[in-house]
């Protein structure tokens, strides 16, 4: 029952905030390539059953529960994790400030704070299933969202969905011209409008011009946030760099905004879907660290709690030996 709604779901919905389906699928499906044994193990405990540990099947779910069109029952429940998908920036701010743009330690929501706390609840052997069940779905989604430039775009735009105009003659606004037209055009135009064969390119793209990249892009640069498992606020001004040099800017390299129409077409697709596929592609590398990580750091909690159980058996055998021997 579920999994059929699931899947009716999944073919009805579009129209969202964040890569669409598509790109979160794509991100899930490269990440999945990228898993260790151990990783794939993990991801299949804590997805549900019917996945069969698949990331992608799920990598939309957190745009499904918000959407009263593709989850009527329930979708008001989850209204308070819309905020979770982006963060946005003072107007022509070119960098991210943690305090300045989203204090998450003090309950502000965005996206730098979302994939640090389902993180934290992910990599926390006391919190329960379901609990951690939760925290890897959003995550799946959030590190895709967080590689999409405009989910850290301006605020009085809106991250992009207040400049309008027109793509190739077709009416839309630039944040969905990211998050979906790209894409679509790309794969209706060059692989037959075989997503899997769109696939297939990004993997050998990944094995190839981005081989080299991968380790580099696994790390965390800044010393800030070297003790943290994501380097969410790296990642976010990745995509403020891209976006005050290319996102924002029209064919003539001059800036857009709400109060003129764009008329982009074959220029600026063709000098920015190679940065489009790099961001997808530099979210799954992200995506498979983090999960890796985690499950790395948790087999060493796990043995840490079982070192600490034994030592809290033989304290017990030494005291009661301590007893004895007093008597
Ligand atoms: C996961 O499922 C999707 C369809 O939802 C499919 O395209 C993909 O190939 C599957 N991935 C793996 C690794 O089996
Ligand atoms: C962010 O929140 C913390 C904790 O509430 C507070 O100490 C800090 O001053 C806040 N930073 C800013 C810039 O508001
Ligand atoms: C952290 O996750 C919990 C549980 O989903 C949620 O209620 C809370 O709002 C989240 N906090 C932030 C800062 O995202
Ligand atoms: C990828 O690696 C190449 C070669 O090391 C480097 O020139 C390039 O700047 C890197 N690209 C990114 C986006 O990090
Ligand atoms: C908006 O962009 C157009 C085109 O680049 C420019 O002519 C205009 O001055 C801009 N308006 C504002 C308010 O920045
Ligand atoms: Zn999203």
């Amino acid at each position: 029952m579920f999994f059929a709604f699931f899947i009716l779901s999944s073919i009805y919905i579009s129209k969202v905030n964040g890569w669409g389906v598509t790109g979160h699928a794509l991100v899930a499906k490269l990440a999945q390539t990228m898993l260790t044994k151990e990783s794939e193990k993990f991801v299949r405990n804590y997805l549900p059953w019917y996945t069969i540990g698949n990331l992608s099947m799920l990598a939309s779910w957190p745009d499904i529960i918000v959407s009263p069109n593709t989850n009527p029952i329930d979708y008001l429940n989850w209204l308070w994790s819309r905020e979770l998908h982006y963060v946005n920036v003072p107007d022509w701010t070119c960098n991210y400030d943690r305090n300045r743009d989203c204090n998450w330690t003090s309950r502000q929501r965005c996206v730098d704070g979302a994939i640090q706390n389902y993180t934290k609840q992910l990599a926390d052997i006391n919190q329960d299933n379901i609990q951690r069940q939760e925290a890897l779905k959003f995550l799946v989604h959030f590190i895709g969202d967080i590689h999409q430039p405009l989910h850290a775009g301006f605020v009085g735009d809106k991250g992009g969905n207040l400049i309008r105009g027109n793509f190739f003659d077709k009416p839309t606004n630039l944040h969905a011209l990211w998050d979906q037209l790209m894409i679509e055009r790309r794969i209706l135009l060059d692989f037959q409008n075989d997503e899997n064969k769109y696939y297939d390119y990004l993997f050998n793209l990944l094995q190839t011009t981005y081989a080299h990249n991968i380790s580099q892009w696994s790390k965390c640069p800044s010393d800030e946030e070297s003790h943290y498992v994501a380097c969410s606020t790296v990642w976010i001004n990745e995509n403020i760099e891209l976006n005050c040099a290319y996102i924002y800017r029209d064919e003539d390299n001059k800036p857009m905004n709400i109060s003129y129409e764009f008329r982009l077409g074959e220029t600026y697709y063709n000098t920015r879907i190679g940065i489009l596929e790099q961001r997808l592609i530099q979210g799954s590398v992200r995506l498979s660290g983090v999960i890796n990580k985690i499950v790395k750091l948790q087999k060493h909690e796990h043995h840490r709690k079982k070192n600490n159980d034994y030592s809290f058996v033989s304290y017990v055998i030494l005291f009661v030996e301590n007893l004895i021997n007093n008597y």
